[in-house]
C-alpha cells in the first residue's frame, strides 16, 4: 500500500502541495482529479522521487520511501507514465520497451503479457515511436511502464489528447489490470465519466489541497466538476 502522509512540496518558494494526503490500497485503483495547475503532476512526481517533499513522509509497502532515489523507488515497484508520454520518438516501439523493462533479458511472458494488453503494439515493434499516433504513443507509455512489473501503476492524465476509440482501449487495458487485482493504480484524470468508470476512489485537489474526497459509490460528476469549473 502506497501513503502519502502531510506532504509539503515546493518550487523554490512556492508551496504548491500544502499537507496533502493520498492513500492507495492494494489492487486499488485512485484517481486523482484538479483543475491545471493544483499540483497533480507535482503529486505523482513526488512519489516517483523526482520531487522531494519539505515536510510530510511517503510509504510504501511499510518501507518510509520519501528519500529514496527514483530507480530504487522503481526497482521496488512503483511504475510511471508520465503527463505527454514522453516516449523516446527516435526510437523503436522495441526499444522504447526494453527501456522499460528491469532487466535486460526481460521475460518471454512479461512480453507475452503486454501485447495481449496492446496487440496493436506487437505488429509495429520497429516502428519510430515517433511516428506513431497520439494514442498509439499512449499506449506503448503504459506497455513501457508495465515491462517492469510494477505493483503501482502511476497514470497522469492517459486520455488527454487521445481519439474516443484509443480512450476505450486504454480503458479495457485499465480495467483488465484492476480484474487480475496484482497491482494498484493511482490515475490522474481530468475525464470524468472516465475516472468515474473505473475509480474505486477519488481525490479531487485544489489550491488548498485535498477539496473532496470519496469512493466510488460517493462520486458524483456534477460535484466534482464544479469544483473543476470554479
Ligand atoms: N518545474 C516547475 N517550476 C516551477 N513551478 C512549477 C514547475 N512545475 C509546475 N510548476 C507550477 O506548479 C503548479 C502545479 O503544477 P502541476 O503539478 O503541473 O499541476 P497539474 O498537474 O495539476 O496541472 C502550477 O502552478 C505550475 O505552474
Ligand atoms: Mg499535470
Amino acid at each position: 500500500m502506497l501513503g502519502v502522509d502531510g506532504i509539503d512540496v515546493y518550487y523554490g518558494e512556492s508551496r504548491v502541495l500544502p499537507h496533502v494526503s493520498v492513500t492507495v490500497g492494494r489492487g486499488e485503483v485512485v484517481c486523482v482529479m484538479g483543475r491545471n495547475g493544483v499540483g497533480k503532476t507535482t503529486l505523482l512526481k513526488t512519489i516517483v522521487g523526482l520531487l522531494t517533499p519539505r515536510r510530510g513522509r511517503i510509504t510504501w509497502e511499510d518501507r518510509d520511501i520519501t528519500r529514496r532515489p527514483p530507480y530504487e523507488r522503481a526497482r521496488l515497484g512503483i511504475g510511471y507514465v508520465p503527463q505527454g508520454r514522453e516516449i523516446f520518438p527516435g526510437l523503436t516501439v522495441r526499444e522504447n520497451l526494453m527501456l522499460g523493462a528491469r532487466r535486460k533479458s526481460p521475460s518471454r511472458e512479461s512480453i507475452d503479457y503486454v501485447f495481449s494488453l496492446f496487440p496493436a503494439l506487437a505488429v509495429m515493434l520497429n516502428k519510430r515511436g515517433g511516428d506513431l499516433s497520439g494514442g498509439q504513443q499512449q499506449q506503448l507509455a503504459i506497455a513501457r511502464a508495465l515491462m517492469a512489473d510494477p505493483s503501482l501503476l502511476l497514470l497522469d492524465e492517459p486520455t488527454e489528447g487521445i481519439q474516443p476509440s484509443i480512450v476505450e482501449e486504454i480503458a479495457a487495458v485499465l480495467a483488465r489490470i484492476k480484474q487480475e487485482g496484482r497491482r494498484s493504480i493511482l490515475i490522474v484524470e481530468q475525464y470524468l465519466e472516465f475516472a468515474r468508470e473505473i475509480c474505486d476512489r477519488f481525490y479531487v485537489m485544489d489550491k488548498g489541497g485535498v477539496a473532496l474526497q470519496g469512493d466510488r459509490h460517493t462520486f458524483r460528476v456534477d460535484e466534482v466538476s464544479a469544483l473543476l469549473s470554479v
